[in-house]
């Protein structure tokens, strides 16, 4: 493990210089079988695998959970050796944002400042600025990122084509619990009962497709729908339901073309997203 940004750019380095290909899944640690994809997928394609774990402070809100977000050291380190890492980049603060370093912190734009940008103000700018940053440190040719978070995956592959950086980002599907729940970090937070409830997000989803498949183009059908299966969940306060553009990740009236169903609901001890890509009529 390694704590140090220049440790790290040198064995990226080494590598690089040894004529192998770096993939890198970056992380906020506490790992679960979400990730485990990811890194499978790395493994799969690249030669050489980074697993960069860092709680980045700049994309939690001020009432958010960055005191409290787990930290397992031990049992992270633990899954990404038997899981055949090359290297985990494990820095604290001061390695990934230097202090009096102004480092480029890319626009997430329109689209960064809707749904989990609306929800959570200033979260994709963090995310951009750390990504761009775990980049920069890395240089991978490959980097991994998990459709679970749809609008993130659309951001940095927005950023990596704008910036022209010669990385090609891997998305990952869902990986989810036997009841459709998406697997997440967060979902630990969840009571007993909140647990039980939490699969209607993924419900909601799957009613969403199937209207779809049976030829409804009518999106305001679909978000209705999710709205009214989240909306009956006695723990669940809806955030927002909607159909984007898969191209655009711009609210759609009209299903055209790919499209995606996206949620975000809220339960007392936690605040769940989901989405899937919606199936084109049988
Ligand atoms: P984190 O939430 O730890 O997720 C790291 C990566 O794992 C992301 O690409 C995410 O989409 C993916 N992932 C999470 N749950 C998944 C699941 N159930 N199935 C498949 N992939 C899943 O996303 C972040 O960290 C941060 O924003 C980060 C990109 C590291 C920047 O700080």
């Amino acid at each position: 493990m390694i704590r140090e940004a220049g440790a790290f750019r040198e064995s990226a380095d080494a590598w690089r210089d040894q004529g192998h290909d770096v993939g890198l899944v970056p992380t906020l640690g506490a790992l679960h079988e979400g990730h485990g994809s990811l890194v499978r997928a790395a493994t799969e394609r690249c030669a050489r695998v980074a697993v960069s774990i860092f709680v980045n402070p700049l994309q939690f809100g001020p009432n958010e959970d960055f005191a409290r977000y787990p930290r397992p050291e031990g049992g992270d380190l633990a899954m990404c050796e038997r899981l055949g890492v090359d290297a985990v980049w494990m820095p604290p603060e001061q390695e990934v944002f230097p202090p009096g370093l102004e480092l480029p912190a890319p626009d997430p734009g329109r689209v960064g400042a809707t749904f989990e940008g609306a929800s959570r103000p200033g979260h994709f700018t963090g995310v951009l600025k750390v990504v761009h940053r775990l980049f920069g440190v890395t240089g991978p040719s490959t980097a991994f990122f998990g459709q679970k978070d749809a609008q993130q995956l659309f951001l940095v592959r927005r950023m990596v084509s704008d910036l022209e950086l010669p990385i090609e980002i891997v998305a990952c599907p869902t990986v989810r619990e036997p009841d459709g729940l998406a697997l997440s970090t967060r979902n630990r937070y969840l009571s007993t009962e909140e647990r039980e409830q939490a699969g209607c997000l993924f419900l909601a989803l799957t009613e969403a497709a199937a209207l779809a498949r049976g030829g409804e183009r009518d999106a305001r059908v679909l978000v209705a729908s999710m709205a009214r299966e989240i909306g009956a969940t006695e723990l669940a306060t809806l955030d927002y339901a909607a159909i984007v553009d898969e191209a655009t990740f711009v609210t759609i009236q009209t299903i055209e073309a790919p499209a995606r169903a996206i949620v975000a609901a809220r339960f007392p001890s936690a605040r769940l997203i989901d989405n899937l890509l919606l199936p084109e009529p049988a």
